[in-house]
């Protein structure tokens, strides 16, 4: 089976040789307008680190690649915008779900097939969301992670903790296991994991970002059960959970974590850019 969608092997390699920055949207921004505004002011971004490359002929290319997960309401929209900017060589488009099915009647639901034909190239799979908040099952994770890969889609696997305590490594073991279940190691292989715990997550009470120690052994604990299971497969490995342009430095800084998971702090531009910065400025 080729590499997932329409990122060829080679191209996939150079995107995940920089650090991934996935911004997860979720159910923002409230209008059309304001994702306009996201877009262009990363686009300004991006143009003058253009700029500054050439006058300097460092040829210093960007040290991320982006992805965009808006909701599925400015899909279209955003990626004409891309289409129609700087950002048509430096982002790419994901989505924020995938049905679990390809054709069954499924009201609200978005099938694999129709987010292929809209170009998307990546999909959040399992987020901690709708993992615990609308009750998804690993069997439902387990079911659209198979579809996105059936769709050459790039699945990013969301895998954590609900609470942090002494069974959660014996709890991320389980969740992969599950998750995972009968996939093949070429298959296993296409996924980008992201380390989210659910506790990290801005939005949860009392949420505070996990330390880059820390989400490097949990990451650990994932890889271990991955290459136990699937010895084969080689992944990539994002952290997620209230990241920030004061903490992001530190995440990125790890070998071991090829990029962040970026909620809240995505739809706020001012921050999303300095977030970039802080990206582009580690080597
Ligand atoms: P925050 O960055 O707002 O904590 O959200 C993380 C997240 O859920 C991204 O998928």
């Amino acid at each position: 089976m080729k590499r997932p969608n329409c990122l060829e092997e080679q191209e996939f390699r150079i995107v995940m040789n920089k650090k991934l920055i996935v911004a997860n949207w979720k159910m923002l921004p409230q209008s059309l307008a304001e994702a306009q505004e996201i877009l262009e002011f990363t686009n300004d971004y991006l143009e003058s680190l253009n700029d500054l490359s050439s006058a300097d002929s460092s040829g210093g290319g960007r040290e991320f690649s982006l992805v965009f997960c808006p909701p599925f309401v400015f899909i279209e929209e955003v990626a004409k915008i891309i289409k129609m900017s700087h950002l048509e060589h430096e982002a790419f488009l994901g989505a924020q779900d995938i049905a679990t099915d390809d054709k069954r009647a499924l009201t609200g639901d978005i099938s694999g097939p129709m987010l292929a034909k809209l170009g998307i190239q990546y999909v959040i799979i399992g987020h901690s969301e709708r993992r615990w908040k609308l009750g998804e099952s690993d069997e439902v994770v387990n079911k659209k992670l198979k579809l996105a890969l059936k769709n050459e889609l790039i699945p990013i696997v969301c895998i954590g903790e609900k609470i942090k305590d002494k069974n959660s490594s014996k709890f991320l073991e389980e969740q992969v296991n599950k998750t995972f279940k009968d996939l093949t190691a070429d298959e296993v292989g296409k996924c980008i994991i992201a380390y989210e715990p659910v506790w990290a997550i801005s939005t949860n009470p009392g949420a505070k970002p996990d330390t880059p120690v820390s989400a490097l052994e949990s990451i650990s604990t994932i890889k271990k059960v991955l290459t136990n299971n699937w010895p084969l497969a080689t992944n990539h490995y994002l952290y997620g959970g209230s990241v920030n342009s004061s903490n992001v430095d530190g995440f990125l800084k790890e070998k071991e974590i090829n990029g962040i998971l970026v909620g809240g702090a995505s739809v706020n531009k001012e921050e999303f850019v300095k977030i970039l910065e802080m990206a582009h400025s580690i080597k």
